[in-house]
């Protein structure tokens, strides 16, 4: 089944009929909830955000929103965090071994030729949707998650990356292009990695979003999607299910190659 975050163009005005559709609109009108946003009298007047809230002045809670020094920030449990996309692109270096020696460009195919587009399945804080375009790609990035998706939205409004599109939407339900590379980057249950939860964006991530647990299902659809490939990160000691054509190791990751229309 696919998830569609409504709460975009929904107003909380009318209760949605009672049939079994209603019953996940309402779920997803309680999930409205929990974008509260803190401090809301500092907000400028001409912001428009294109997400619904609820205001609070309560002490806040995990995932809950803020505005604050010009900027959306989401509060992980001790501190507010904005995720500041000028930062991440000063972070991302080219390899010293050169463009076609980085393991990531080899399993988007890239060395061959360029893909239309590359849509990042899994945007999160937007690092590695920038380095793919920092590749030279243009990108299409899905973030299902309301909190990740409006603190993603403020990044973007503050830092304008060309040929960057950002959707709040569930990417497995979304049809794409034979020249299309779909990257997925889901978060796994078990198998933390200790330096990324370093960052403090992972351990927001690990609070208040949690681990994809329908990722076989996103896989499944995604590599029914109509794209020609399909790049699956994960953790270099995690068997990958279903097998893949090939496989590319990192230092830690490895990124598993789907060629669906191959056969
Ligand atoms: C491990 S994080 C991705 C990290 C990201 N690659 C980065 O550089 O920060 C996984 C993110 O993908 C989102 N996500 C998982 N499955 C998704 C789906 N099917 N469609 C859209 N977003 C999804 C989650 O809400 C979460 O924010």
């Amino acid at each position: 089944m696919c998830f569609h975050p409504i709460f975009i163009t929904h107003t909380a005005s009318a209760p949605p009929k009672n049939n079994g559709q209603a019953l996940y609109l309402i779920g997803l009108m309680l999930r409205m909830s929990d974008l509260r946003l803190h401090n809301s009298k500092s907000l400028p007047t001409e912001l428009i955000f294109p997400f619904s809230w609820v205001e609070s002045s309560e002490e806040p809670k995990t995932g809950e929103l803020g505005f604050f020094e010009g900027a959306l920030k989401a509060f992980d449990g001790e501190r507010w965090i904005a995720f500041d996309l000028a930062d991440t692109l000063k972070g991302i270096r080219p390899s010293p071994k050169g463009f076609a020696s980085e393991p990531l460009v080899k399993a988007l195919g890239m060395i061959k030729h360029k893909p239309a587009r590359v849509i990042d399945a899994t945007c999160g804080t937007g690092k590695d949707s920038l380095q793919i375009w920092g590749y030279g790609n243009k990108i299409l990035a899905f973030e299902r998650h309301p909190m990740v998706y409006a603190l993603l939205w403020d990044a973007l409004r503050r830092v304008a990356i060309p040929n960057f599109e950002l959707r709040n939407a569930d990417a497995s339900c979304e049809l794409f292009n034979s020249d299309d590379v779909v990257y997925f980057d889901p978060m796994f249950e078990h198998v933390e990695k200790k330096k990324s939860l370093a960052r403090k964006e992972m351990q927001l991530f690990k609070n208040a979003v949690g681990a994809d647990t329908d990722q076989s299902e996103v896989l499944e659809r995604l590599l029914k999607s109509g794209c020609g490939r399909v790049v699956v990160k994960r953790p270099i000691k995690l068997e990958s299910h279903p097998k893949p054509n090939h496989s590319i190791e990192g230092k830690t990751v490895k990124y598993d190659v789907y060629l669906p229309l191959l056969g």
